[in-house]
Parts: C-alpha cells; structure tokens; sequence
C-alpha cells in the first residue's frame, strides 16, 4: 500500500498539473455550458475538462481506486477513494477573480490521508497528509488559536437556492453583530485553506459537498483546526464548521440554537 506522502505526492502532481491546464485555457469569459441547483450555480467546458484530466492521471497509476468528483459523480470502489472538485470557487473562475482551486483529497478506509488545494490564479498550493502537518511553500501552518470569539474573523459562503439563501441570510444577520467581520470568498476549499494560514479564524457555511471540503477541510485539522458539524456530528453538508478548538465550539454554540441547516 502507497503510503500517506507518496498518494500526497501524486495528488500534488495532478492537481498542478490540471491547475497549469487551466490556466493555459482559461479564455476570458469563459463560456457557461450547462447549470445545476439553480440557473446561478454554473458548469463550465472546463470544470469538465480538469475532472476528466484528473480522472485519467488517477486511473493510469491507480486504476482500481474509487472517485468520487463534483461533476463525474462517484465511479469505482475499494479502500481507496479520491475527492475531486476539478473547479472550487466556479462563479469566480467565471468572473476572473483569483480565487478558485483545484482540489483533491485521498481517503484510505473512508479516513482522509492526504489533501492538496491548489489555488491556481495566486500560485499558492496548499498540502497536508495524516500525521504530516500542512504545508505552503515550504512553510508548516498553524491555524489562529485563543481567538475569542468577538474578535474572530469568519468565512462562509452561500448556497445557490434563494431558499437556502434566505436561512443564510437570516443566520448570518445573527452572526455579524457578534464577531470581528465576516469574509465570503467563493470557494469554500479556498476558505479552509486560508484557516490553516491564520488568514480567518473561523468558517462555517451550510452546503458544501464532499468535494468542496475533503481537501481543504483536512489541511486546517492537519494546521490544529477542529472540523466538524452540528451537535457533535462529523461535517456533513447540513453544516461545515471549523476553528481552532475553544472558537469551535463559542461558534457551534452561536450556530445551533439558529437551526442553520434549514432550507426554508
Ligand atoms: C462552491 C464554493 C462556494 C460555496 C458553495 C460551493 P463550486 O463550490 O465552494 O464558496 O459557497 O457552497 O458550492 O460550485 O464553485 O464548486
């Protein structure tokens, strides 16, 4: 069995290498080819193309593993699955604001191992594997710890639904008043990843998939975040909370009693 640095390693490789690909053929307003949960929440020729890159760069070294990705869906089985979003932060690839990521998590036996977030228009490439710590350009990361949570700065993002938006909009109306500010950058593996750098203190945000926080999510635990859901629940798409421990939980604390994982 490869061990957690050497599926790092090959994560790595792949998503540079689907990060260059689209870079190189980014056109300037890229072209909308088809939408999803809602006329706002948009493929492009591209998010197609870097998965099925990804894809095949897996299956040439690893045909028997399973993926699971955000626009192939889950293909495959066996102890070893991989986690792709081809595309994070799509509506901003769309827009040309430089923050959208290629990201890319390994789980062996359902445990992330290895996780890389490679947030292409800034050159910046995030890494962690289990035990390894997280990494960027050399430097190891430690998320903020003993930020109370007035003082904290805090990610989230918004879903697609005007349904789901307008419960966000309402949890958040409670959140702003009683922390340092609020930061909505597009991509939820991005936001994670700013974590781990202390560039926020704490996210939270009902909605990402799999895909969106496989990666990013497991660089801010290997950085000393805590990663988790509602009441004690691992992260799931209901709700998406991370921090240091002690901002964790004061922010659990705000959340639960808003019912966040409501649609409507
Ligand atoms: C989205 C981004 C965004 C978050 C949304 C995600 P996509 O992913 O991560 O920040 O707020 O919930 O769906 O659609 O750009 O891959």
């Amino acid at each position: 069995m490869m061990t957690a640095e050497d599926f790092l390693e090959l994560a790595e490789r792949i998503a540079r290498e689907a990060g260059a690909m689209l870079l190189a053929e980014r056109p300037a307003r890229p072209e909308v080819l088809a939408t999803k949960s809602s006329p706002t929440d948009v493929v492009t020729a591209l998010d197609r193309a870097s998965e099925e890159l990804i894809r095949a760069r897996i299956k040439e070294v690893r045909p028997d593993d399973a993926i699971l990705g955000e626009e192939g869906g889950a293909t495959g089985e066996g102890r070893v699955r991989w986690v792709v979003d081809p595309i994070d932060g799509t509506v901003n690839f769309l827009y040309g604001v430089p923050e959208w990521a290629v990201s890319i998590a390994v789980e062996v036996d359902g445990e992330v191992v290895a996780g890389v977030v490679n947030i292409v228009p800034r050159g910046e490439v995030f890494t962690a594997s289990r035990g390894g710590g997280a990494w960027l350009a050399g430097e190891r990361l430690r998320c903020n710890s003993g930020v109370p949570l007035e003082q904290a700065l805090i990610a989230t993002g918004f879903g697609y639904e005007p349904g789901r938006r307008a419960v966000q909009a309402e949890v958040l109306a409670h959140v702003l008043p009683r922390v340092r500010d609020i930061r909505r950058g597009g991509s939820a593996a991005s936001d994670l990843c700013a974590l781990a750098a202390g560039r926020v203190d704490g996210y939270y945000e009902r909605g990402p998939q799999d895909w969106d926080y496989a990666a990013g999510g497991f660089i801010a635990t290997e950085a000393g975040a805590r990663l988790g859901g509602l009441h004690g629940k691992p992260c799931n798409p209901g709700l998406t909370l991370c921090a240091a421990p002690g901002l964790f939980e004061e922010l659990h604390d705000l959340l639960a009693p808003l019912d966040p994982e409501r649609d409507a």
